[in-house]
């Protein structure tokens, strides 16, 4: 199995998943850079995947709004070379997208079938690297997800905690609705799926839905934190790229499909805060 994007939040933990059962090949950019389509041609060539897990992306919602040409080339254009090859190969192949496909105007949760339209340029990009996925390689699974928190990287819960620990108080947007997830829960849930045939669109995350405020709320206190969270609105605190307002997913079809049980965001959550725990008390290499 090949990943792409190998240093990230999502291809770490999928390599760790994966690696216990297959023979994983994780690349970071520096040894795959999916923009690079001669590159890509002799990686894929050489290593000739059955699965291709594709978690490398271009993921500075705000910064692409300054550089669209870089996120289209990697979200759109490097999910193409590696789709096409990844076809060639008879490769299985999945890339992962996000709620931010969708404007947020739903008032329930978004389902596969709704239509996508972005609001901003990172959510065009990953809308267009989906149909190229689709288009290009016959055995593509589409998996979107959102909010995510995990042990390899930088997030929001990690921020907020980190913020927490020099502010005694913190002001949250409470008008942004998701549905925060674990990136163990997804690599399980990606992991389950490619072992089927059952190719086409997917949403994976955790049960329920939630605003940042609540998200953070809820991780200041099973943290025993001190620091006082406090609501406000997106227009306080306004960002340079626009924020769709309502996008929890089902993971509806995925469970039809026999994965489960999926946990609800708040026992994602505290899983996710004990192998932090577990992490920090491990020796430093
Ligand atoms: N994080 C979220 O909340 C969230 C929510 C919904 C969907 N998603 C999707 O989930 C997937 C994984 O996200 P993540 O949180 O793991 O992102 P991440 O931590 O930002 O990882 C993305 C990785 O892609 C790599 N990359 C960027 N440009 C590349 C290129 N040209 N060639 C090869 N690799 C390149 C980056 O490499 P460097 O380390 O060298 O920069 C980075 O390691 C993405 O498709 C993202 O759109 C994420």
């Amino acid at each position: 199995m090949l990943i792409t994007g190998g240093n990230g939040q999502l291809a770490r933990e999928m390599t760790e998943v994966l690696q216990t059962e297959h023979l994983v090949r994780s690349l970071d950019s520096s040894q795959l850079d999916v923009t690079n389509k001669g590159q890509v041609w002799n990686e894929l060539i050489s290593w000739n995947p059955e699965v291709i897990i594709h978690a490398a992306a271009y993921t500075q919602v705000d910064l692409a709004e300054s550089n669209p040409q870089q996120a289209f080339e990697v979200n759109a254009l490097g999910t193409r070379y590696i789709a096409e090859i990844g076809e060639m190969l008879g490769a299985k192949f999945v890339y992962i997208s996000t709620d931010y496909v969708f404007d947020g105007s739903k008032a329930s949760y978004y389902e596969e079938h709704d239509s996508p339209l972005p609001i901003n340029t990172y959510g065009w990009s990953k809308r267009l690297g989906e149909v190229e996925a689709l288009q290009s390689c016959s055995r593509s699974f589409v998996i979107r997800t959102s909010w995510l928190f995990g042990i390899h990287g930088r997030n929001f819960v990690q921020k907020i905690l980190d913020l927490a620990t020099r502010q005694r108080e913190l002001s949250i947007v409470h008008d942004q609705i998701g549905s925060p997830t674990h990136t163990l829960d997804l690599a399980r849930a990606i992991a389950f799926l490619m072992h089927t045939e059952r190719y086409g669109i997917y949403h994976f995350a955790s049960l329920g839905h939630c605003s940042w405020y609540e998200l953070a709320e809820k991780a200041l206190h099973l943290k025993k934190s001190t620091t006082t969270c406090l609501p406000c609105m997106s227009n306080e605190y306004p960002t340079v790229a626009a924020r769709p307002k309502n996008t929890p997913l089902s993971s509806i079809k995925l469970q039809q499909l026999g994965f489960g049980p999926i946990p609800h965001w708040e026992i994602a959550l505290q899983a996710y805060l004990e192998r932090m725990e577990q992490a920090s008390r491990l020796p430093q290499t």
